[in-house]
């Protein structure tokens, strides 16, 4: 089975935090895509991907939604026969750009999970992260989603900003409380400054403030919304987004599309980051071999940060003994060889205790 990641590299604007590769669409379109479909081919021969064999599919960006459907319909023919019948497939979009007619037309194509990049509700935290979408675009995109048949539907919010008091995330629940028969899948993602935003220019964007954390991801569970993983929630186990899950699992993935991440075994893959070396020579991969310590790692850090747990037999003598005195102090939960954290917003600090 199979995981395929594509990116869409342009925007309309660039976001204050943003760290992405997202470029101004210009004319590239016909370029990029062109380039893409050598990529696909390529990537889907190297890794032998049989037929049906494709689980999950997820186009991110960028902003996927700026680009004329035409393109993925392309895509699509392509990647049809590689396709498994039970295909979860996602695009991210953002409020402003994407019609009813794009999103009945994905829809078409096979597409049957859609996330809006929110961010937030507010007008003035809106402005502050620098989006270009209101309130209301969010709460029509969504009743678009529905009405285009979607039955999988995700937003992404971002919190722990400078402007994330309590009254704030108040107003962001409240709003999340109306839209909640709306969507299926929440991301509500801690703000991290990333080198090189505007964010980074200056101090003093983020509030770090855990204990407003707490109260924002206990009040999301409250509205009903199960945590699978530090940042993500679904309306119940069936929304888990099986892509992100098979990250975290450590499951081999194809990357396809400018500054995309392949992986396989022991071996990340990286196309490259600029857009006209990446339109003139799409299949290269520059390789990262990965030692067995690393892979620990990750599987520590990614295994605590959600549902997915640390397995026994992946730690060494020391850290079993680590584990099993967590299990006593009730910050860890064994089962069936696997150790399970029962706070994601330890899950940092606990990686690196081991
Ligand atoms: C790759 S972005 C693309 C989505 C889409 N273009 C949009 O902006 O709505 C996916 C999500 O990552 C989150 N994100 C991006 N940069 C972030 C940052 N520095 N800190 C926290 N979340 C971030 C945002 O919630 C965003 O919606
Ligand atoms: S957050 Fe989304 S819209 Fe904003 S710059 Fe990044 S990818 Fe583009």
């Amino acid at each position: 089975m199979y995981h395929l990641y594509i990116h869409i590299p342009f925007c309309e604007s660039k976001c204050y935090y943003c760290s992405f590769t997202s470029l101004k669409k210009k004319n590239y379109e016909d370029s990029y895509f062109n380039a893409l479909k050598k990529d696909l081919k390529f990537q889907l021969d190297f890794f032998k991907v049989k037929k049906n064999s494709i689980k999950t599919l997820f186009i991110g960006g960028g902003t996927p939604s700026i680009i004329q459907t035409r393109y993925y319909e392309e895509i699509f023919k392509i990647l049809e026969p590689f396709l498994s019948k039970n295909l979860e497939s996602t695009c991210e979009t953002n409020p402003n750009s994407t019609s009813l007619e794009w999103l009945k037309e994905m829809k078409n194509f096979g597409l049957n999970r859609i996330s809006f990049g929110a961010q937030s509700f507010h007008p003035k935290k809106l402005k502050f992260l620098g989006r270009i979408h209101s309130q209301d675009m969010i709460f029509k995109v969504l009743e678009n989603a529905n009405k285009a048949n979607f039955k999988n539907i995700n937003l992404d919010l971002i919190y722990d900003t400078k402007m994330d008091d309590k009254k704030m995330l108040e107003f962001e629940l409240l709003n999340l409380k109306k839209i909640k028969p709306l969507i299926t899948h929440l991301s509500a993602y801690n703000l991290s400054i990333e080198p090189k935003t505007i964010f980074a220019k200056k101090e003093h964007f983020k509030k770090n403030a855990p204990y407003l954390m707490k109260f924002f991801i206990n009040n999301l569970k409250e509205l009903g919304f199960f945590q699978y993983e530090i940042s993500n929630f679904a309306k119940n186990k069936t929304y888990i987004c099986k892509h992100n899950l098979a990250y975290w699992q450590g499951k081999a993935y194809i990357g396809c599309g400018l500054s995309a991440i392949g992986f396989l075994k022991n071996q990340r893959f990286y196309t490259v980051k600029n857009l006209k070396d990446y339109i003139a020579n799409p299949t290269f991969r520059k390789i990262e071999n990965l030692s067995l310590k690393d892979l620990n790692l990750e599987h520590l850090f990614l295994g605590f940060r959600s549902i997915v747990g640390i397995k026994e037999s992946h730690l060494n003598t020391l850290q079993k003994k680590k584990a099993a005195l967590l299990v006593k102090e009730k910050k860890l939960h064994y089962k069936k060889g696997r150790f399970y954290n029962l706070n994601f917003l330890l899950s940092d600090e606990l990686a690196l205790y081991f």
